[in-house]
């Protein structure tokens, strides 16, 4: 008789099959696989002898074929694929089993899929699944939402087959401009530790693995508004850039998505022997989730403008009618143009050390935006575990960023640190690593947007994150007006600075004030 298994990956596609492979090889557990396409499953086998996977053919042979309580992971499309799966596998499995939804599901959906299936008393579990393809086979970062029994139960399959942190250092901050500012102390927490953490009950790994989106958004953004300004404002050719990025990815701007826009800037299209960056249409996709975290945001009255901007980027990138008419619109224009085989011709920008300099200062800007996202990302979860109860050791989140997922980078040390000491900071801001990160690229950020503002070049992730970072340091803002006028018009009602209470003010009337 064929042994168990002990686990079930459902959906054989890249990420799943992937993810099954990984499972197999790290964790020494007999996988089984099954995919409504049969064949599919079969070639899967097939191509991986060595992962010695047991095909199942339907749900029930599938059910058949695992070791209770049976533990089977969903790696289909959110929506509807991850509905029916979930459908077949209620009518075959037992209470105690484990459904886990491994996709890039909206964290409320996880919320009621969990509700409905209460009755069965079958247990499920949203995971959120960082880093990609090449993430699910050699190691994700995983967010596991779920009781604490179905955490249990999973953690010895999901341990093995998470990434792992590599240990980081005290002073290994490389900063990218000299720093005044003392080196940062304290070592991360947690060397070598296992990326997968249980965050939350229901929906708060897929909350969390959102707002990771989210923040990816935004990064992406950031450096590409980066990339436009090496290229428009300082008429450095695409292959070119590519050494700038690899030299910050030697700095604190280190990071999986610095080292890869290095890699894709320094890659040449064959068939046209262009630069590839020149090649590809200047229109950006997205799957939604940027969207859910940027609508999250507004929904809990949470700032979130950067990773906002970048949502509306892509849209604004996507928008054909309405960028062909945009064309003809009055403005300045960069002192570039682009010239067949993709160099850049130049009529007046910086040379010598101004040039470095404004390199140098680019960089600057960037790395305080990447913070400030983080910053976002942080509040937003912040205010999300407070609203549906989860108790979010942030910490522990920023110590599973740090390897496996697409935000991974080498600042996330210093977030472990910010909240590893003391109770738990209050917010970001207060951490000793973010206030010396603002001290010295403040500057650099304000006279980057101001550039870019002058010379056209849209910077609309560099440009809202300076507002937010202008917004809090204000102090006296402008939404005292904006509430006076809401009373004037509504009698919505306000707070006064100098003593408690909620006031009107009687406008159509004699204008006297009342208290409520
Ligand atoms: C990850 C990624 C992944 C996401 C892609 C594409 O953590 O592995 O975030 O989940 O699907 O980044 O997202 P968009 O298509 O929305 O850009």
């Amino acid at each position: 008789m064929q042994m168990k298994a002990d686990v079930a990956v459902i959906g054989t596609g890249v990420m799943g099959s992937n993810l099954a492979r990984n499972l197999a090889r790290s964790s020494g557990h007999r996988v089984a696989i099954y995919d409504r396409d049969l064949a599919r499953a079969q070639s899967v086998a097939t191509d991986f002898p060595e992962a010695e996977f047991i095909v199942a053919s339907s749900p029930a042979d599938l059910a058949d074929k695992l070791a209770g309580p049976r533990v089977a992971i969903l790696m289909v499309n959110a929506g509807r694929a991850t509905d029916s799966a979930i459908a077949d596998l209620t009518e075959v499995f037992a209470p105690g089993d484990i459904i886990v939804d491994g996709g890039n599901s909206h964290f409320q959906d996880t919320i009621a899929r969990g509700r409905r299936l209460e009755d069965t008393s079958i247990e499920f579990a949203g995971v959120g699944i960082s880093g990609g393809e090449v993430g699910a086979l050699l190691g994700p970062s995983l967010m596991i939402g779920g009781s604490a029994a179905a955490w249990e139960r999973l953690r010895p399959l999901l341990e093995p087959i998470a990434a792992r942190a590599e240990s980081a250092s005290a002073d290994d901050s490389g900063a990218v401009a000299d720093s005044e500012s003392p080196a940062v102390s304290g070592a991360v927490a947690d060397p070598g530790a296992a990326c997968v953490a249980h965050i939350g009950t229901d929906g708060a790994g897929h909350f969390v693995k959102m707002v990771h989106n989210g923040i990816e958004y935004a990064d992406m953004q950031l450096i590409a508004e980066a990339f436009t300004l090496l290229r428009d404002g300082l008429g450095i050719a695409p292959t070119e850039i590519a050494e700038v990025f690899a030299r910050w990815n030697d700095t604190e701007l280190e990071s999986y998505l610095v080292e890869i826009t290095a890699d894709v800037l320094a890659h040449v299209d064959a068939a046209s022997g262009r630069p590839f960056v020149d090649i590809v249409a200047d229109a950006a996709k997205a799957k939604g989730t940027g969207a859910w975290t940027a609508q999250a945001g507004l929904d809990l009255g949470v700032p979130v403008p950067t990773i906002a901007e970048a949502v509306f980027s892509r849209s604004l990138s996507s928008a054909v009618d309405l960028r062909a008419e945009g064309r003809r619109l009055e403005g300045p224009r960069p002192h570039t143009d682009a010239v067949p085989g993709g160099t850049v011709a130049v009529t007046t920008v910086p040379d010598g050390d101004e040039r470095a300099a404004r390199i140098d200062e680019i960089g600057r800007a960037l790395l305080l935006g990447k913070v400030m996202a983080y910053v976002q990302g942080f509040h937003e979860i912040s205010a999300g575990a407070d609203e549906h109860g989860w108790e979010v050791d942030l910490g522990e989140l920023a110590s599973i960023w740090r390897a496996g997922c697409i935000i991974r980078a080498r600042l996330l040390d210093r977030i472990v640190d910010a909240y590893g000491t003391e109770a738990r900071a209050a917010t970001l801001l207060a951490d000793g690593y973010v206030r010396d990160v603002a001290g010295r690229c403040q500057d650099a950020l304000r006279s980057t947007v101001i550039r870019a503002i002058g010379r056209g070049i849209p910077v609309p992730g560099l440009a809202s994150t300076l507002a937010y970072y202008d917004g809090l340091r204000t102090e006296a803002g402008s939404a005292a007006l904006i509430q006076a006028q809401r009373d004037r018009f509504g009698s919505h009602t306000y707070a006064r600075k100098d003593r408690p209470g909620v006031f009107h003010t009687l406008w159509s009337g004699d204008r006297s004030e009342v208290e409520i």
